[in-house]
């Protein structure tokens, strides 16, 4: 994994190897809510279910959704249009960030609140069961002030109308039933309120990226069975303790033809790495295996197989997360409507792009930068 953000593509979806703190003493949900004529709202439940590709994302962790490229927060660019943004609101600025994983762009947010003496108040919510207090390995100095709100849905929200100054969310609203949050933040936006987007874009790195890992999810699940492979032979192994029953599976053609179809399984993922730009997800594959053929040996089938059955809910997570990017992905076309339904909703609104200096000054699109107001 890259430390270095000069060393893009903007991974979205690294492989791991890896407290919903509602303050009540502002109020601005619940009592709040009825007071300002607006019904309560609840959000949806979370912690119900097995969890889902974010929930095990944000668990690992991870500050963004670009972990690959970004070892802490957003850098660069990607960092200085928010700066920016929230060093042009007033003292007291009441700020909610959506689809905010743990909280990357609310701790800008917060720095930029604690440089300037400005005392926002700043909300983070997401649908996953994020917990940034606990997962995050940051000094706590730097989350205290945030309000994060996990299990909550952007398109209803438990906020009081017009509560916020200010909404934002980087590789959030495009993730989101467009229209219907639109609308939600129109309604929580006081008059002469400010949004900001950065949204993914078609032709970004970031789905170029994707895309490439997509194919290697597919090479890995569907045309190698790599790790089913690697289970198969591990099973036929397990009734093999003694050198004897060892020396007799060396002769087995059932077991041999495994060995051979395991190797040649791992021969392709090889060869994809060494053609591939963004072979992360591959070697992690790759990495997982090695680690899992030392467990049988140390411990038996039981462990191993353990290990490659978890290793593959992880990169299964990640290749759904992918999927989640495909379908966010924004080009001018839909971005046309969407500053169109913005416009509807009672907001001034501008959309651009957004790029991102990369390695040896190289310039990469990592997204459409969308800029609003609350004027009707
Ligand atoms: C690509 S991540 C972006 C996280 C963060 N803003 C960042 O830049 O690191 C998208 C997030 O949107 C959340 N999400 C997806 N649909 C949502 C919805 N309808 N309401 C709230 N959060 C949602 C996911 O759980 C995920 O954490």
């Amino acid at each position: 994994m890259s430390n270095d953000s000069s060393k893009t593509p903007l991974s979205p979806t690294p492989s791991p190897e890896g407290r919903e703190e509602d303050s009540r003493a502002n109020s601005p949900q619940g009592g709040d809510a009825s007071a300002s004529g607006s019904p309560a709202r609840s959000p949806p439940a979370s912690g119900e279910g097995q969890p889902n590709q974010w929930d095990i994302y944000w668990a690992h962790g991870f500050v963004t959704s670009c972990a690959l490229a970004f070892s802490a927060n957003y850098e660069g660019r990607m960092r200085a249009v928010w700066e920016e943004f929230f060093a042009e609101l007033e003292p007291g600025a009441r700020i909610l960030d959506i689809c905010t994983g743990n909280g990357a762009i609310a701790l800008i947010a917060n720095q930029v609140s604690r440089a300037g003496g400005k005392g926002f108040e700043i909300h983070g919510i997401d649908r996953a069961r994020i917990d940034p207090a606990a997962t995050l390995g940051i000094d706590r100095e730097l989350l205290a002030g945030i309000h994060f709100h996990a299990g909550q849905a952007a398109e209803r929200t438990a906020f009081a109308d017009e509560y916020f100054d200010a909404v934002t969310g980087q590789y959030a609203l495009e993730y989101t039933d467009v229209p219907a949050t639109l609308l939600e933040i129109a309604r929580l936006l006081r008059l002469g309120g400010q949004c900001r987007f950065v949204m993914h874009h078609a032709g970004s790195i970031v789905l170029e990226t994707g895309h490439e890992e997509l194919g290697h999810a597919r090479l890995l699940f569907e045309e190698t069975a790599l790790f089913e492979r690697c289970r198969e032979l591990m099973r036929c192994m397990a009734h093999s303790r003694t050198p004897d029953e060892r020396r007799a599976l060396a002769q087995d053609a059932d077991a041999e033809e495994k060995r051979q179809r395991l190797n040649a399984a791992a021969a392709d993922v090889s060869a994809a790495i060494e053609r591939s730009a963004h072979p992360e997800m591959l070697r992690t594959a790759l990495g997982h295996l090695s680690r899992a053929w030392q467990a049988l040996h140390e411990g038996g089938v039981e462990p191993a197989t353990a290990l490659l059955d978890e290793a593959e809910r992880e990169i299964r997570a990640n290749e759904a997360r992918l999927r989640d990017l495909e379908k966010a992905a924004f080009d001018a076309g839909r971005i046309e409507t969407l500053v169109s339904h913005l416009r509807r909703a009672g907001l001034s609104c501008t959309a651009a792009a957004l790029h991102h200096e990369a390695v040896e000054g190289v310039r990469h699109l990592v997204g459409w930068l969308i800029t609003g107001q609350r004027n009707s």
